[in-house]
């Protein structure tokens, strides 16, 4: 069998050649890492979880009429999916306070927000993916206007889904980190969703119980990570095979 030739290997993920020229495989790491990669660990089962996790959400977002990368899943740990040119820009919505606004407004964890906040974060991780404005995007040429428009209109409409998916299940979305790229296809642009929507970048509460169930069990040494990804994908309804 052809040899895939690997692109890039980030922190939770290894990008690889796809069969054809405009598309990619990503494969999911069992490795975790948080602040910036300053703590990391491996936690077997993770990149499975994780990767049959997003193709649900994937697919989903598909059927609202949102484009994004995906294209199929290939096995336990990978997915083909279109190739993209990454727009440098973490696309971060906030529904309730947590994480890192809490310590930069001094807002207590739980505090609910009155309205959704869409906070877009540069990705860059030597610069420790630092917060900026539209006008920053805008000024450095990340994207234009209409692009943008076209981002926070689809990250507003995947929160609207996404809480109430999560909600039927009984699990409050908190929070989540979207990123976006531009698809060409026969000389036309199109702005789609790419990366992964999982447990690693959302923050995920379970409704009655408040218990978390993302990747802060990781971030604050809380244990039992792999127990809640399998319970998000067990009331989502998704099959997952055997942790190896
Ligand atoms: P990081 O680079 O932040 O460490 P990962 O380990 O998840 O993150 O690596 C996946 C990388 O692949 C990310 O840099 C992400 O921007 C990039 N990526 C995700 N989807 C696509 C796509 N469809 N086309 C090109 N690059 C992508
Ligand atoms: P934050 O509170 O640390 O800024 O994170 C907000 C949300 O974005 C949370 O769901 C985790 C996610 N996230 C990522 O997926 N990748 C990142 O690099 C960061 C900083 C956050
Ligand atoms: N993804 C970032 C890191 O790996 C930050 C985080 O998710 O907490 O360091």
């Amino acid at each position: 069998m052809k040899q895939k030739k690997q692109l890039y290997e980030g922190k939770a993920k290894v990008i690889f050649d796809g069969p054809e020229s405009n598309t990619l495989v990503q494969y999911f790491k069992d490795d975790a890492t948080a602040f910036n990669a300053q703590k990391k660990d491996v936690i077997t089962g993770k990149g499975i979880l994780n990767n049959y996790i997003s193709e649900h959400m994937m697919l989903a977002v598909s059927k609202l009429g949102i484009p994004n990368h995906f294209i199929n899943r290939i096995n336990d740990r990978e997915q083909l999916v279109r190739k993209l040119e990454i727009i440098p820009v973490e696309v971060v919505v906030r529904n309730v306070a947590a994480g890192s606004i809490c310590a930069r407004l001094g807002l207590e964890e739980g505090f609910m927000l009155k309205n959704t906040l869409v906070e877009f974060c540069l990705k860059d991780d030597s610069l420790g993916d630092p917060i900026i404005a539209p006008e920053h995007i805008f000024t450095f040429g990340w994207a234009n206007p209409n692009e943008l428009k076209i981002i926070v209109e689809n990250t507003l409409r995947i929160n609207d889904f996404l809480t109430g998916l999560f909600l039927g299940i009984g699990i409050r979305l908190i929070d989540f980190k979207l990123e976006f790229g531009r698809h060409e296809n026969d000389g036309k642009v199109e702005i789609m969703l790419a990366d992964e929507i999982s447990p690693d970048n959302c923050r995920l509460w379970d409704a009655e119980t408040k218990e978390k169930m993302d990747k802060d069990r990781f971030r604050r040494d809380l244990g039992g990570l792999i127990e809640a990804y399998q319970e998000i994908a067990r009331r989502l309804g998704i099959k997952i095979p055997e942790v190896s």
